[in-house]
């Protein structure tokens, strides 16, 4: 594995893969750059060697023609510019002649985007299954590959792994460098107790984890939608909530063997996502849906945390897009920001309900990935990393 400062990067056209897979709202406005500013290094470090920069990145999951509208990386552009102090050449398209002449006329240090490299994927996923003539094309606009997307070092796609098998170096740039760093302190010796928070909707991706982390931790709390799924294992009513049918086997089982899982033990819950009525109840009535641990859940897991030495956190208590719903992950974060502890907290909305509440300093580490950050603290081989 080659660090940024090993690689050859003088007056070359460098590509770096970042994550500028950022949260905006209906009106295409980012609520957090976090993932922007943390890439700012690598990108200033490449300046000052003087290179042509290419910029790629994803942003959501591209299915319909209708996300090419919300999911452009124009709006990232504009703010990568406010915070560089400089234009930033975007081009909406992620292949063609454009792109070959404007790097042949950018002068060192200056810096090119494309488009959403997961456009690419309506036409048959050619981004996410890692095509290879896709990725030689991508290999082709540059000389030296730098990986910076810690976010998607869980990925197989052509925009990290492809491009790194057809370029002539590769390596890792400054933000996933310290991504490593400080999540190696949880794997290799996390100190006693070690308690692990999980929630958030990615449910299906983060699951398995459970199995091997369940053994690195003292106590693992679950909230959020996963929740729902292990309260429905126990065959509790859980109404209208979030549910992943497919792990329901695999819950159960989990709860058999582990009794250092613990559960929510009262819901905010409502008729649906956005309605203004909720009430708390011990107990999910059939026709609402659990969208936040109640009082009593937060209550107990401050309990936990208290004497905790090392704790992770990934994915919200609750519904976060509504702000009604964000009590169980905001109680939390203050709860924990006041002990001292290693504390580190990884994934997108968690991270950015940490920041916008003023707590970054108050945590170790705030982690840019969700489910890489997860992956990686399992033991398991990222492969955007190897
Ligand atoms: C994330 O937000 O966790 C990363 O950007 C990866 O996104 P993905 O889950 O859509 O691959």
């Amino acid at each position: 594995m080659k660090k940024i400062e090993d690689l050859n990067l003088l007056n070359k056209v460098v590509i770096i893969r970042v994550d500028f897979n950022v949260p905006l709202d209906k009106n295409l406005k980012i609520t957090d750059d976090l993932r922007i500013k943390e890439s700012l290094k690598t990108i200033k470090y490449c300046q000052d060697k003087n290179c042509k920069i290419i910029l790629l990145s994803h942003l959501g999951k591209v299915k319909t023609k209708e996300d090419l509208e919300t999911k452009s990386l124009k709006p990232i552009a504009k703010r990568l510019g406010e915070l560089l102090k400089q234009d930033i050449l975007f081009i909406p398209k992620t292949r063609g002649l454009e792109i070959e002449e404007t790097i042949k006329k950018m002068q060192p240090k200056d810096i090119l985007l494309l488009e959403n490299t997961r456009f690419e994927d309506l036409n048959g996923k050619l981004e996410s299954n890692c095509d290879e003539e896709l990725s030689k094309y991508w290999a082709s606009l540059g000389d030296v590959f730098i990986n910076d997307a810690f976010g998607t070092c869980h990925r197989n796609h052509a925009s990290n792994v492809g491009i790194s098998k057809y370029i002539k170096e590769a390596g890792l740039g400054f933000l996933v460098l310290k991504e490593i760093e400080n999540l190696n302190m949880l794997i290799n010796n996390p100190e006693k107790p070690f308690v692990l928070i999980l929630g958030g909707a990615k449910i299906t991706d983060k699951i398995k984890t459970i199995e091997n982390l369940v053994k690195k931790a003292d106590t693992i709390l679950i909230g959020g939608a996963m929740a729902y799924t292990f309260l429905k294992a126990k065959n509790l009513e859980i109404g209208q909530s979030l549910v992943d049918e497919d792990s329901l086997t695999y819950a159960k089982e989990m709860l058999k063997k582990h009794k250092n899982i613990i559960l929510p033990i009262d819901h905010i819950i409502a008729k649906t996502t956005d309605s203004k009525e909720y009430k708390i109840t011990d107990t999910i009535l059939k026709d609402y849906m659990g969208l936040d641990i109640g009082p009593k859940t937060i209550e107990l897991f401050e309990k936990y945390l208290k004497n905790a030495r090392t704790i992770f956190w990934n994915g919200p208590m609750g519904y976060y897009e509504n702000e009604q719903y964000q009590t169980g992950t905001k109680e939390l974060g203050k709860f924990i920001s006041n002990l001292n502890t290693n504390s580190i907290v990884g994934g997108g909305d968690t991270a950015t309900c940490m920041i916008k509440m003023g707590y970054k300093d108050k945590f170790k580490h705030i982690s840019t990935g969700g489910g890489a950050s997860l992956e990686y603290l399992e033991g398991k081989r990222l492969p955007g990393i190897n």
